[in-house]
C-alpha cells in the first residue's frame, strides 16, 4: 500500500515537474480558422520568410488571419509566391539594409527572425576541431547572432507603436536546441552551435533590456525542431522516423505559442511544443 502511495506521489511529482518545464497553453489558434479579434488584424514582420520555416510561416499566417499585414524578406531567394507579403530584400550581413527596411515600418506586432544558416556551398558543419575556419565560425555568428541583435535595435521603435491593449508584441528568433549549452551531449557544429548559443544570450539579454524600456514585449528564442528544409536537407538520413517536422507543422506549432505567449513569458527558450529548454 506504502510503495503504491509512493508510486502514485511519484507519478505526480514527475508529471509536475514535466509540466513545469513546460509553458501550460490553452491555445486561442487553429490553423486555418480565422483569428480572434485582435490577433486577425496583426501587423507582421517575417524576416527570412524566403526559407523553409519563414515562407511556411507567412503561408499559415495568410490563411488563419486573413486581415493580418504581412512584411517578410528575402536576401538570395526570390519569394516564390509574390502576393504571400509585402516583400523586401535585406541582407542581414549589412546593418544598413536592416536599418532601411526598418525605417519603412511604423509599427509591428510580431516580428519574427527565422533567418539562420548552417551550411554554407563549400562548406559543412565542423566534426572536429581540426576543421574549425574562422571566416566560417564568424559568418555563422553574424547571421544566426549579430542579425537579431541589429534588427532588435533597429526595430525597437516599431515594436514600441504595437497595439499592444489587442495583442501581445512578440519579438521571437528561430534558434536551435543545439545552441544550448547544458543539453550539448554530442560536441561539433562548432559554428553553429557557438552562434545559437550567442543568439540564445542576445535574446535573454535584449529581454532584460526590454523588460524596462519595451514592457509589454514578448522576447522569446524558439526551437523548430528538425524541419524538412535546405537548411537540413544533408542531415535527414539520421532522423528517427516521425521526428523530421513539416514547415507547416512548425509554422502552426509557431504561431499557436506567439498567440498565446504573454509579456510574463518574455526571456524564454522554448521548443515548438512550449517545453522550456534550458540554455
Ligand atoms: N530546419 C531545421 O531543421 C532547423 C532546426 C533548428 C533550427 N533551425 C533554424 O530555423 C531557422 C530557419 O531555417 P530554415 O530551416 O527555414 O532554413 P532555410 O530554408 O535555409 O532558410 C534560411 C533563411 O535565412 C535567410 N538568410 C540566410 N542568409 C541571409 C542573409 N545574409 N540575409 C538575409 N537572410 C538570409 C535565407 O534567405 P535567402 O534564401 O533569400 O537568402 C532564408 O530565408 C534558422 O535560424 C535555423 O538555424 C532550423
Amino acid at each position: 500500500m506504502n510503495d503504491r502511495k509512493n508510486d502514485h506521489h511519484l507519478v505526480t511529482k514527475n508529471l509536475l515537474s514535466t509540466q513545469s518545464r513546460r509553458v501550460i497553453l490553452a491555445s486561442k489558434y487553429q490553423s486555418g480558422v480565422p483569428g480572434e479579434q485582435g490577433t486577425e488584424n496583426v501587423k507582421v514582420v517575417v524576416i527570412g520568410g524566403s526559407g523553409g520555416i519563414g515562407s511556411a510561416v507567412l503561408k499559415r499566417l495568410r490563411d488563419s488571419f486573413p486581415q493580418a499585414s504581412l512584411s517578410a524578406t528575402w536576401c538570395r531567394t526570390r519569394p516564390v509566391d509574390e502576393s504571400l507579403a509585402s516583400w523586401s530584400q535585406v541582407d542581414v550581413l549589412s546593418e544598413q539594409s536592416i536599418a532601411d527596411f526598418a525605417a519603412g515600418i511604423d509599427s509591428v506586432d510580431w516580428l519574427i527572425n527565422a533567418t539562420g544558416m548552417l551550411h554554407a556551398d563549400q562548406r559543412m558543419p565542423e566534426k572536429t576541431l581540426q576543421q574549425v575556419d574562422g571566416e566560417f565560425f564568424l559568418h555563422n555568428l553574424q547571421i544566426n547572432a549579430l542579425s537579431t541583435l541589429l534588427i532588435a535595435k533597429h526595430f525597437s521603435r516599431a515594436l514600441k507603436n504595437a497595439k499592444a491593449d489587442e495583442v501581445t508584441p512578440q519579438f521571437a528568433t528561430v534558434s536551435a536546441r543545439v545552441g544550448s549549452i547544458e543539453d550539448n551531449r554530442l560536441g561539433g557544429w562548432y559554428s553553429y552551435r557557438c552562434s545559437k548559443a550567442a543568439l540564445n544570450m542576445a535574446i535573454k539579454n535584449i529581454s532584460i533590456e526590454w523588460q524596462r524600456t519595451l514592457p509589454a514585449v514578448c522576447v522569446t528564442a524558439l526551437h523548430p525542431g528538425t524541419t524538412d528544409t535546405s537548411l537540413s536537407e544533408p542531415f535527414q538520413r539520421n532522423v528517427p522516423e516521425g521526428k523530421l517536422f513539416t514547415p507547416e507543422k512548425v509554422a502552426d506549432d509557431f504561431i499557436r505559442l506567439l498567440t498565446d505567449l504573454t509579456a510574463k513569458d518574455t526571456g524564454g527558450f522554448l521548443a515548438y511544443d512550449g517545453e522550456r529548454l534550458p540554455w
